[in-house]
């Protein structure tokens, strides 16, 4: 337990100095700020690393994540980072990634009583409710909890969308665009839903806000 935690420091060590052995002022520069192009919104999960799985260097992508990805709409945490992207760093994508093999969707779909986490996951059922039909008519387990998954990110894509952040940037001509990926744990790979909302044309007319 000790060793592991000293480990952890050791390892940093190392890091900063693989960082800064080519290039002195590695650090100096990420000092100065961050102008990331990428909002990520991602499950907690400790097998989804958002800039590990996608290549991406320390200073170009602001992360948010929680259990299974989700954008609930009143979670204060959640839209202070989606509006500090927004409107302050200007992002120009931002990308709520699932994975198959979500404990907190596999949860979802289960009548098991948790604890606290019930009330998250609460959300997560919200989902299933609408796509009930097409959720039940899947017979094979593995099958529909993976449709499942990709449902919740398809949701959450649309929760983001429907946010006043988001309408604000389109009606204010922000280009920003929505996506909905699935990481795959079993072989590292993504899959692009194709689920990009570039403005309110999908949505229910109720939720576009308008002046
Ligand atoms: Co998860």
């Amino acid at each position: 337990m000790e060793e592991y935690y000293k480990q952890l420091l050791d390892n940093n060590k190392e890091w900063v100095e693989s960082k800064t052995k080519d290039d002195p002022a590695y650090f100096t520069r990420l000092a100065q700020g961050q102008q990331p192009p990428l909002l990520w919104i991602g499950c907690a999960d400790s097998r989804v690393p958002a800039n590990e799985i996608i290549g991406a260097q320390p200073g170009e992508v602001f992360v948010h994540r929680n259990i299974a990805n989700m954008v609930v709409h009143s979670d204060m945490n959640m839209l202070s980072v989606l509006d500090y992207a927004v409107n302050v760093l200007k992002v120009r994508h931002v990308i709520v990634c699932g994975h198959y093999g979500c404990g907190g969707v596999a949860a979802a779909m289960t009548n098991q009583r948790i604890g606290l986490i019930d009330n998250w996951i609460r959300h997560i059922k919200d989902v299933y409710r609408l796509h009930n039909l097409e959720l039940d008519g899947i017979d094979d387990h593995q099958k529909r909890f993976n449709r499942f998954v990709e449902l919740n990110v398809y949701e959450q894509v649309l929760d983001l969308a429907k946010t006043s952040i988001i309408q604000n940037a389109w009606e204010n001509g922000q280009q920003i665009h929505l996506h909905g990926w699935v990481y795959d744990i079993k072989d590292g790979l993504i899959v692009d839903l194709d689920v990009t909302l570039k403005n309110n044309s999908s949505l229910e007319e109720v939720y576009r806000l308008t002046h």
